[in-house]
């Protein structure tokens, strides 16, 4: 199951692996569209090379109207397919959707990246990750946390398996396309040389007052080191309703939601990158490329604890006070998770046959 950007990038590695193991396993990949317009979903399964998916095509709304039109619509799907098993990733909306549309009608559920916990439940990505752990069968697990969060929560280890990371997978299935983008040079970069910023968090960006001083905070490090700001729909949006008169400064760059293989090129090439995003945090560690993230709290600890990623408090004067390190060339260094090797789709592949599709 795919819905959200985050989430083709994490089973684009799996279908991968599945085609590798054989014809014994049939499997398809369902779309629910809660991302549906080129720059957020086509364009991924082109760069990901993956196949065309089943479309659901439930589109924006309201978090309730969304899960209730996943939900409607994959029961359907689920009595036409009738499969053994459906594999959910991440912790967007179409995740708890389609968990809790399968479970109901008895069919196993394996949860990719289960067991992280931000501890914060106003974020709705929390939510999704509580609630999808607490009803699914089976675990596969990014980071030492996640094992210890769900033995903590009842588990028995037998359902936990820590594999790796598979938007990691991605990442070094795409390394070598993104040496040879030409984004840097489209948009008259040099490597190193630039800070890149995303942001779309619905705590930083749906409040009116907050998203002011987030964008004053991308002009006070323009003023040090040239921007390039990936701007998401959600934070264009927002911009646009409040009536925000921001005009980027001549150091900033805009630039529309990226493919991947150009973010990729974005992001290795950073001098640092700052973020409110879940996906980046990681992606960032696995690069060596210095991360700061705008955010209370992480689900993702153990890139802050053996990572390149450092929270950052995201008020105003904590946020310039925290960015005075990079912006002055002073950066933490990290080391890679085990596992994140480029293999966490195959061990689960593996584990799936060996242990739950025979
Ligand atoms: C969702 C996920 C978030 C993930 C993010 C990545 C949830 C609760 N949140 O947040 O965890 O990090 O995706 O992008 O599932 N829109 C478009 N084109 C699209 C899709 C959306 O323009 O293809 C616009 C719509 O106006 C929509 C808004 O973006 O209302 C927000 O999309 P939505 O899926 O509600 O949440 P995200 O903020 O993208």
């Amino acid at each position: 199951m795919v819905g959200a950007r985050p989430n083709f990038v994490k089973v684009a590695p799996i279908h991968k692996a599945f085609v590798k193991a054989g014809d014994d396993v049939e499997h398809i990949i369902v779309h629910t569209g809660q991302h549906y317009d080129e720059k957020m979903s086509d364009v991924f399964f082109r760069d990901l090379n993956m196949p065309k998916p089943v479309m659901l095509n439930v589109g924006s709304g309201s978090h309730a109207q969304q899960v209730a039109k996943i939900m409607v619509a994959f029961e359907e799907c689920i009595l036409e397919y009738n499969p053994d098993l459906v594999i959910v990733v991440g912790d967007v909306n179409s995740t708890i959707a389609c968990a809790l549309t399968a479970v109901k009608m008895g069919v196993k559920v394996a949860h990719v990246e289960a067991g992280l916990r931000s501890g914060d439940r106003s974020m709705p990505e929390e939510v999704n990750r509580v609630a999808t752990d607490a009803i699914c069968d089976i675990a596969f697990v990014t980071e030492p946390s996640g094992e210890l969060h769900l033995v903590n929560e009842g588990w028995s280890e037998d359902r936990i398996h820590t594999v790796g990371n598979t938007m990691i997978d991605s990442q070094y299935d795409s390394l070598a396309a993104a040496r040879d983008s030409s984004v840097l040079s489209d948009l008259k970069l040099q490597p190193a040389a630039y800070c890149l910023m995303t942001m779309h968090r619905p705590s930083n960006v749906d409040d009116e007052v907050q998203l002011r001083d987030m964008l004053s905070v991308i002009d006070w490090i323009s003023e040090h080191v040239p921007v390039v700001f990936a701007a998401h729909p959600r934070t264009e949006n927002n911009i646009q309703k409040f009536g925000l008169d921001w005009k980027p400064t001549e150091n900033t760059t805009v630039i529309p939601a990226q493919d991947f293989v150009s973010f990729l090129s974005l992001m290795m090439n950073a001098r640092f990158v700052v973020t409110d995003s879940g996906g980046i945090q990681e992606e960032t560690t696995a690069l060596g490329v210095p991360c700061y993230t705008l955010r209370t709290s992480t689900e993702r600890p153990v890139t802050v604890d053996i990572g390149t990623n450092v929270m950052v408090n995201p008020v105003k004067a904590d946020m310039i006070t925290a960015l005075q390190d990079p912006v002055n060339n002073r950066f933490k260094k990290g080391k890679v998770p085990p596992l994140w090797d480029g293999g966490a789709a195959d061990r689960i592949v593996d584990i799936l046959k060996r242990e739950y599709l025979k």
